[in-house]
């Protein structure tokens, strides 16, 4: 059946006479909106979106483009008339309220705009390069009928230099064709299902993150690693786009400013350079030190942290150390999800508000779930002090169809990306593989190699290769997941895919989970979620005073399995209540705290506490061997191992 809108664009496709005609952008009411919603406007996300590569020259391409559904893979050739036939915001997920179309199951469709490029951005052999932050999950791009690239995953920047496919005096067309198969195929795909329900949610599709353009100099700073450590010292690879071996400076500041280092070296080669006695980045010190790096023409400005995050032994207990510290790990399980922009967060503000709320309640961590999320991100978390553990989006769930070798192999990739793209954040301290499973060929043990390939991009931080089940022995981490109560670090486990393992690091990936059914004005009201809603791992429909109980209770047996075993941190679930799942820190639309925040304060101080006491006290009390008989959880089965 073709509808009436398909008939129009068809005959304006014909008739080449229906410029103008895109349906105008509307702001959709989404099933729950949160206090940003009607702030989007039609500038969204207006931030230089790359904090550790800047540059002045450059131009933010959000806003109003148009939007068409394609029949098919085959469409990808032909790019239609612009304008196309229906307006929508860039970025958004094509799902959300934001996005103005509100649609699910759309899997090819075309965006398109028109761009004019600045006076003298491409002169003197200049380039001008076009970059998308994010795009789920293929696109092939088009410049003026042209295609300048393609790109596949869903989770990363990719940089196309189009000089040569732009008109410098005038308007540019850019088409955009996008594929996503979301869980059709075994994919990174994080919680994005087709048919959401329970823990799996709304899926994201299209133009998420940011598009924009920058002039650059004809040699240029492409990439820019750098990690500083306790030590001072500095390591750093400048890579150039195409030239390597080119004259590189660096010059770092400090906090107040002043230049107190400063090398030459060459691009596409690490070197190091060292600044005396540096003021060190922790949560408690989140002190950053700003950089800039000069090669030939380009000035490029980015910043660092001081830190090292290593595992050593501290009173016979395997332990994560920052600092050469023993540093206890708390947080929550943070899906990033926004019921009026699903993926994309409606604003900065409203991201950060997120971030300041975990912050406020004494949290040093927080785990970022199976998705990545804009690089102001991680940027924030630098500022303000928050550790953490960066999931890689998994693959499709399965049962009896694993990925194949080629979905293997492109899921190693993307990994791959995901790592050298965000490893000079200092608040990273720690990669995750593997979650519960999910993805996960257990034919052979990929976690091994893939904890060996991560190590290799990045020797400065920690492998967490899979939280949650199937644990084989790999990585720094010990790390099984117990809904509702934690078992942390002790000697015995419930678990049979997750055993004890006093060689590596105890933690707790997920607990918690306890819910209460908010408010129907704070309920995501989408009647497949309703339904789930008693899934719930534990729901205290009697009211707040149950739920605030028992969440004290879960802190206080965490505090005791810090104090008599080897755990040295936890992920509580979750930041929010997202869609069915009603177990937040706050509701879906952030309008509501659920929980005690005094009580909640405390207990998490009492955590920290009780860690400070084990680096003090005498003798672990955990030693391997001698305990394993000890019982207290659900023995023999998964009845407190569930999903997330
Ligand atoms: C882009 O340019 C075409 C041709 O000049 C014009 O008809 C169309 O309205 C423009 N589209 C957008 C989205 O600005
Ligand atoms: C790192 O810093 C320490 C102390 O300043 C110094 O002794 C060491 O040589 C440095 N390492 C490198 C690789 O520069
Ligand atoms: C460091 O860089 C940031 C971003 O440009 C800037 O806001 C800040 O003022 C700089 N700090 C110092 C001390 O110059
Ligand atoms: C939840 O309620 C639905 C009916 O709405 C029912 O089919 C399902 O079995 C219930 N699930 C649980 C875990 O109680």
């Amino acid at each position: 059946m073709i509808t009436i809108t398909q008939l129009i664009l068809s005959l304006c496709t014909l008739l080449l006479a229906c410029a103008d005609a895109a349906a105008p952008y509307q702001l959709l009411k989404p099933p729950l909106d949160t206090p940003w919603t009607s702030k989007v406007g039609s500038n969204p996300w207006p931030q230089y979106p790359r904090p550790q590569l800047r540059r002045d020259v450059w131009q933010s391409l959000n806003g109003i483009w148009t939007f068409q559904k394609a029949q098919g893979p085959g469409d990808v050739a032909n790019p239609p008339a612009l304008p196309l036939g229906q307006e929508v915001l860039i970025p958004s997920c094509i799902e959300s309220g934001i996005s103005g179309i509100q649609e699910m199951n759309v899997i090819h469709m075309w965006f398109g705009t028109n761009f004019t490029v600045p006076p003298r951005w491409a002169d003197n052999g200049r380039r001008v390069m076009l970059n998308f932050e994010a795009v789920d999950y293929e696109a092939t791009v088009y410049v003026n009928g042209a295609e300048v690239g393609t790109n596949r995953g869903g989770y990363h920047r990719f940089t196309l230099d189009i000089t040569s496919n732009i008109v410098r005096d005038g308007a540019n067309q850019l088409h955009v064709f996008v594929f996503d198969p979301t869980d059709d195929q075994s994919i990174p795909q994080g919680k994005q299902v087709r048919r959401p329900s329970h823990i799996f949610y709304t899926p994201c599709t299209g133009i998420w993150q940011t598009v924009w353009l920058e002039s650059v100099p004809k040699d240029f700073i492409s990439s820019l690693d750098i990690t500083a450590d306790m030590n001072g010292n500095v390591t750093v690879v400048a890579r150039s786009w195409h030239k390597e071996n080119t004259p590189v400076d660096i010059s770092i500041a400090s906090p107040q400013g002043d230049v107190v280092a400063s090398q030459q070296h060459v691009s596409d080669q690490p070197f190091t350079v060292n600044v005396p006695s540096p003021m060190l980045w922790s949560p408690d010190s989140p002190t950053l030190y700003n950089i800039t790096v000069i090669m030939g023409d380009d000035e490029v400005k980015s910043y660092t942290g001081f830190r090292t995050i290593s595992t050593g032994v501290v009173n016979g207990i395997q332990r994560p150390q920052l600092n050469g510290e023993f540093v206890f790990m708390f947080g929550p399980l943070d899906q990033g999800y926004w019921p009026d922009g699903i993926y994309t967060p409606p604003t900065l503000e409203a991201m950060v508000y997120d971030l300041e709320l975990i912050k406020s309640l004494g949290m040093n961590m927080v785990r970022k779930h199976i998705k990545v999320e804009p690089d102001l991100f991680y940027e924030a978390c630098d500022r303000l002090g928050l550790l953490v553990m960066q999931d890689m989006p998994s693959m499709r769930v399965f049962t009896n169809a694993p990925p194949t070798d080629a979905e293997q192999r492109e899921f190693e990739r993307q990994l791959e990306i995901m790592v050298n793209e965000h490893k000079s954040y200092p608040s990273i301290v720690t990669w995750v593989i593997y979650n519960e499973g999910w993805g996960q060929r257990t034919n052979y043990y990929p976690e091994f190699f893939l904890t060996d390939r991560v190590r290799e991009l990045d020797s400065s931080r920690l492998v967490n290769s899979v939280t949650g089940w199937h644990d084989h022995g790999a990585g720094d981490y010990h790390d099984n997941h117990h809904y509702a109560e934690p078992q942390c670090g002790t000697p015995w486990s419930s678990l049979p895919n997750t055993p004890y393992d006093p060689k590596r690091i105890g933690f707790q990936g997920e607990f918690g989970g306890i819910g209460h059914r908010p408010a129907d004005e704070n309920l995501w009201p989408v009647p497949e979620a309703v339904r789930t809603i008693n899934e719930t791992y534990e729901l205290h429909n009697a009211g707040l005073e149950s739920y605030h109980y028992r969440a004290h209770v879960l802190l206080q047996l965490l505090r005791e399995q810090v104090e008599k075993y080897a755990c040295s941190g936890a992920v509580y679930t979750q930041t929010t209540d997202v869609e069915g799942e009603v177990n937040g820190l706050m509701t879906y639309d952030r309008r509501v705290v659920r929980v005690d925040v005094e009580q909640w304060k405390k207990d998490i101080q009492g955590l920290y506490e009780a860690a400070r006491g084990r680096v003090r006290g005498a003798g672990p009390e955990n030693r391997p061997g001698p305990h394993k008989s000890g019982g207290g959880g659900a023995r023999g089965g998964h009845s407190g191992q569930q999903p997330h």
